[in-house]
This record gives structure tokens, sequence and C-alpha cells, in this order.
């Protein structure tokens, strides 16, 4: 059986993204690294991919005036990498509609939320202001509205006293980020998890709840 082709996108530091070229490089995600590509040309994760001999290119939302030349942009150089598996992993641009019905069925995001709370950016310090006593991560399947989309697996802990926001930044992305998106990546690239019209279906059957860090292979914990 050939392996299905994986392609990220990332905008920044890329924690994300190496975790799952490690994940890749390893075989516990069976996928081929087919390519990274980066929102911005000083994303710290561009050397990353190139580390890991992943093509690595640069499609800057800089150089487009408008967001539909950008997407078209974005969306051909995905294209030519001819992605089964798409992985935004810390993508900071909102894709538009055309983009997100292309590779409906095959993209994902993590977000640094319980889903569906805390769409969109500041999420720990929205965590702390409303003094919720847990937070965590999700991965979910992008299908149109912002953060929006079935969540497949959600990771969460309990806030302690003493957790400011870059501690809990630290503690999403070092207790659940790093760890549910490869795994997630994983069961998608076996066939394990899909997305089949509205519904969510892991290992054949239709999932009522994310999955959560019980789940986890011992690989992945
Ligand atoms: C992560 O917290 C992710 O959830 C959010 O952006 C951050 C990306 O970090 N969407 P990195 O680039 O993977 O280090």
């Amino acid at each position: 059986m050939t392996k299905p082709r994986l392609a990220v996108l990332i905008s920044g530091q890329g924690r994300n993204l190496q975790a799952i070229l490690d994940a890749v490089a390893d075989g516990r995600i069976p996928a081929v690294a087919a390519g990274v590509i980066s929102s911005r040309a000083d994303a710290a994760g561009l050397p990353r991919a190139r580390a890991a001999g992943a093509p690595a290119l640069v499609v800057a939302h800089t150089d487009y005036a408008e967001r539909p030349a950008f997407d078209a942009a974005l969306a051909a150089a995905l294209e030519r990498l001819q992605p089964d598996i798409v992985a935004l992993a810390g993508f900071m641009r909102v894709l538009g509609d055309d983009f997100i019905r292309r590779f409906r069925g095959r993209m994902v995001n993590i977000h640094p939320s319980l889903l569906p709370k805390y769409r969109g950016l500041h999420t720990h310090r929205r965590v702390l202001e409303a003094g919720d006593a847990e937070h965590g991560a999700s991965v979910h399947y992008v299908t149109g509205e912002l953060d929006g989309g079935p969540v497949a697996i959600q990771g969460r802990f309990s806030v302690r006293p003493q957790d400011n926001e870059e501690i809990l930044a630290e503690r999403v992305m070092r207790d659940i980020e790093l760890k549910i998106y490869p795994q997630a990546l994983a069961w998608m690239a076996r066939g394990e998890l899909r997305l089949a019209q509205e519904r969510l279906l892991f290992r054949g059957r239709e999932l009522v709840a994310p999955l959560t860090l019980a789940e986890l292979e011992p690989e992945f914990r």
C-alpha cells in the first residue's frame, strides 16, 4: 500500500510541525512528508522542514493584496504537493470558502482551546479571565467556520492557581498539542479517522464525542 502524502501549512515557530515531522520520520505517522508551506518567509518552522528533508516553500500573504489571490496561490502550491492530508499547524491566515471546499475532508487544524469554547486568538488569556477550571487543545476538521468543524480529539487539563498566560501556553503546547496532533494524523494516515459528509468516523463508527488523552496510543503519550 502506498503511504498517503501529508502537507503541513505553518506561519511561525513550528513546534507542532516538528512533532509531526519526527513522527513521520520514525514511522508513527505512516505518511510521506509531501511538503511544508509557510505564509511567512521568516517562519522558524521552515528550517525544521528543510532539516527533515521535506520540501519547504513560502507563499507569503504579504505578496498578495487580496485574500482570494493569496488563497489561489496557496491552493496551487498545495495542489502541486498532491496531498492526501493537509495539516494546519499554527497557520495564521483565515482561508476562504473555495480553498476550504477544495481540501474539505482531508484538512485538519489544531486550536489551543477546548472547542467550541474560544475560537480565534488569545485563548489562554480568555480562559484565565473567565476563571475556567479546565483548558486544553483540539484537533478538528476544517469545514468552513473559523475554528469550527467537527472535533476529532481534545486533550484537557485542570487550570492551577499559579497558571498565567505564558504557563498555560506552554502546558497546552507541551502536554496536549504535541501529543494529540501526531496521534490524530497517524489515525488519518492509517484510514482510521475520517470525515464522511458531516460525520466523523473512527474505526468505522461514528464519533459522537471527541476522542481524549485516554485514547492516545502508548507511542504518542
Ligand atoms: C499552536 O498553539 C496552535 O494551536 C496555534 O498556533 C500555535 C502554533 O505553534 N494554532 P507552532 O507553530 O506549532 O509552534
